[in-house]
């Protein structure tokens, strides 16, 4: 029987994160022929993934530039993607979520006559300039695409009500596949900081921030929210692991440097990032991922943002909407760190995005739907 060839495509941090775990599980089986092809959208932190999980791409399109703009990014993955696509001829192309590299890795394949399957499928906010540009990404990979692999139940009906129906799982979140491997008790972090902080005694506070839509006045205020944050709370040490995007570095140190108890550092390798997560008090964060491992590890979520394309945590109590004004966002941050009760209702451990056995039901699903196999898989939750 011949095998099916299914390549993964990607190219930031997230994805790689997120499809490194599949990756390896349609490597590890043998009704499939895995290739995967990195478009280095980002490079260091691409790469440090890739170390991780130890996967070695197929394919390399290496395009990052300093500050690239979206039209660069989209079609310089969309030229690139075209070699790549005649010589290896996949018989199914696999996006993950809503970044420039998942549209035009979709697209490329949609030219080709190749069927898409989109992993992390149906995340919605309706918002087409927030998260911007990744609503209107993941809107367009779910019209291009023939699978869709939601994380969700309300993923699943985000779809159905954009009348795409068929191709459906419900697989659970990838991500929470890699957490299970990567947190460790007695981690030993490489970054000296993480290893001296005292996360008993101390209030350890994990800050990330990145997103395109809070370039700006917003990052401005969430900066002065978080050095108030630090000012009036002699117990809390901030920890922000800085994303390598010049506009980002800039507005951290402009705001965050020269304090005592704010600390920040190089972007973390996977590994470090969840076990620090898994030590910290409180994550304040913009970023996707972190609001589906955070909750997982029983870590409140306060969410630099106006909207969430994951509801699910803050049904859950274990996330809140904070936005991207400094008073609400200072407000918020305060009830946590002095009240006791309000911070326990957060503190719980939930899995609403998974249970680490996504990977196996998105392959299994693949399996099914091109006839290898007799069943489809359980849905995730069911
Ligand atoms: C991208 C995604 C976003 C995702 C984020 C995850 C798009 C449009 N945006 O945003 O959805 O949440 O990744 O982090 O696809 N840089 C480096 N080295 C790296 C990575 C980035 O130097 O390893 C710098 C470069 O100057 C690059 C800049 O960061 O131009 C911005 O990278 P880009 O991928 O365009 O945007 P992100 O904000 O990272
Ligand atoms: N992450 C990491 N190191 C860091 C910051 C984040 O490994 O210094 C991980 C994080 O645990 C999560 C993913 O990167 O798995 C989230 O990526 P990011 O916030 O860049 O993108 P988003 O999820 O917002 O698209």
């Amino acid at each position: 029987m011949s095998k099916l060839k299914v390549m993964t495509v990607f190219g930031t941090r997230p994805e790689a994160i997120k499809m490194a775990p599949l990756a390896l599980e349609l490597a590890g089986r043998p009704e499939f022929d895995a290739q995967c092809c990195v478009t280095a959208q980002h490079r260091e932190m691409l790469d440090s993934v890739l170390d991780i999980f130890q996967l070695k791409p197929d394919y390399d399109l290496n395009i990052m530039e300093p500050r690239q703009t979206l039209s660069t990014i989209t079609s310089k993955c969309l030229t690139g993607m075209d070699g790549v696509l005649e010589e290896a001829k996949p018989d199914l192309v696999l996006v993950h979520g809503d970044t420039s590299t998942t549209f035009a890795g979709a697209l490329a394949a949609f030219y080709h006559k190749i069927p898409v399957g989109h992993v992390e499928a149906g995340l919605r906010t309706y918002d087409k300039w927030s998260p911007y540009p990744e609503e209107l990404n993941r809107k367009l990979v779910g019209s291009l695409a023939d699978l869709h692999f939601c994380p969700t139940v309300s993923n699943r009906d985000n779809l159905a009500r954009e009348n795409i129906r068929d191709g459906v799982f419900i697989t659970g979140n990838t991500v929470i596949d890699a957490l299970q491997t990567t947190v460790v008790k007695d981690f030993s972090f490489s970054e000296k900081i993480l290893n001296v902080l005292d996360y008993v005694n101390r209030k350890v506070i994990l800050v990330t921030c990145h997103r395109r839509e809070n370039y700006g006045q917003p990052m401005t205020n969430i900066m002065t929210a978080l050095r108030r944050v630090a000012d009036a709370f002699p117990e809390a040490e901030l920890v922000y692991p800085v994303h390598l995007s010049p506009v980002v570095q800039e507005a951290a140190h402009k705001y965050l440097d020269n304090h005592p108890r704010i600390h920040l550092i190089a972007p973390l390798d996977v590994r470090e990032m969840h076990n620090l997560m898994a030590r910290c008090h409180l994550v304040m964060t913009d970023s996707g991922g972190l609001q589906e491992e955070a909750p997982a590890l029983g870590k409140p979520v306060l969410v630099l943002r106006k909207e969430t394309e994951r509801p699910e945590a803050v049904a859950a109590g274990t996330v809140r909407l904070a936005g991207v004004e400094e008073e609400p966002i200072f407000q918020m941050a305060s009830q946590l760190l002095s009240n006791r009760s309000e911070y326990d209702k957060m503190a719980h451990a939930v899995n609403p995005y998974g249970d680490g056995r996504a990977c196996r039901r998105i392959a299994d699903a693949i399996a099914w739907h091109f006839g290898l196999r007799k069943e489809p898989p359980e849905a995730f939750g069911a």
